[in-house]
């Protein structure tokens, strides 16, 4: 985290601000093949507003297939359709300041989905799992520098990264969540069967290429955090199948219909 950050964060903020959006309780970031769930969350004929993020300063464009990149705001609810990854070449803190501006808009609770590959030899392709808890070996930390002075601490406390008391809400509403460790790498290759036998030695359950840095973000500002992974693929080596990008956009897709209603739920309770 440079200098700059806080500056750059207030500053996405405000022209966040300028566009519409307001004081929203709930944001949520969709994940590679979900952008297209906004569409039933929020659905056009709701009081909603569509910002690109060319036009909010500081978030820059998405290049990843399957990652619309427009921020979608109600009074309620900030959605990010589409995120940025650190595999772009992206500095860190661009890849978190989107979030990390969605926590200064004030929003209490994030909500982090994503695609990733299932470790877990129960997990199936077209699972969906609640994230208990992360291993970070992307060999970076967003807080690496200055504190930020909206932080909450210097050192954050990671014990209860993800809330249980939301994944029980989230268990509440559909009785089939798995839940599973996820853990992050940088990409962009896919793994090797190697890295996936000892990544399930060391306790991981599921592996992406994202969300530890938002979450990290988020905690840091003290939001309340749900992850909810689709299990898109099973990871490397165990399908006996090779790894292909349009596999997950599309699995991401078909799992729709029950993350939509997984979510609307939960925006239902988060929402009062
Ligand atoms: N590995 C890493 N990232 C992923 C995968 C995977 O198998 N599937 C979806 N995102």
């Amino acid at each position: 985290m440079q200098r700059d950050f806080q500056e750059r964060v207030r500053a996405a903020a405000a022209s966040a601000r300028s566009h519409g959006a307001d004081s929203p309780k709930v944001g949520l970031i969709l994940g590679s093949g979900l952008s297209d769930l906004v569409d039933h969350l929020l659905p056009a004929e709701t009081r909603r507003l569509a910002i690109p993020y060319g036009e909010i300063d500081g978030f820059g464009a998405t290049s990843v297939a399957g990652h619309r990149g427009t921020l979608y705001v109600t009074p309620d609810v900030a959605v990010m359709a589409g995120r940025s990854h650190f595999y772009e070449g992206k500095p860190i803190d661009d890849v978190v300041l989107p979030a990390a501006t969605l926590c200064a808009l004030g929003i209490k609770t994030l909500i982090v989905t994503n695609a990733a590959g299932g470790i877990n030899p129960d997990f199936r392709a077209g699972d969906l799992v609640l994230i208990r808890d992360h291993i970070n070996l992307m060999g970076t930390n967003p807080l690496i520098g200055p504190k930020d002075p909206g932080s909450v601490a210097r050192f954050p406390d990671m014990t209860e990264a993800y809330s249980a008391a939301l994944r029980a809400t989230a268990l509440g509403l559909d009785a089939e969540l798995k839940e599973g460790v996820y853990v992050a790498l940088t990409g962009p290759t896919y793994e090797t069967p190697a890295e996936i036998r000892m990544l399930g030695a060391i306790g991981g359950d599921l592996v992406g290429m994202s969300t530890v840095p938002e979450v990290i973000v988020a905690r840091s500002y003290g939001v309340e955090v749900l992850g909810i992974s689709t299990v898109t693929n099973l990871a490397a080596g165990m399908s006996g199948k090779t790894l292909d990008h349009s596999e997950v956009v599309e699995v991401g897709r078909s799992i729709q219909g029950r993350m939509t209603a997984l979510v609307s739920g939960l925006l239902d309770r988060l929402i009062v």
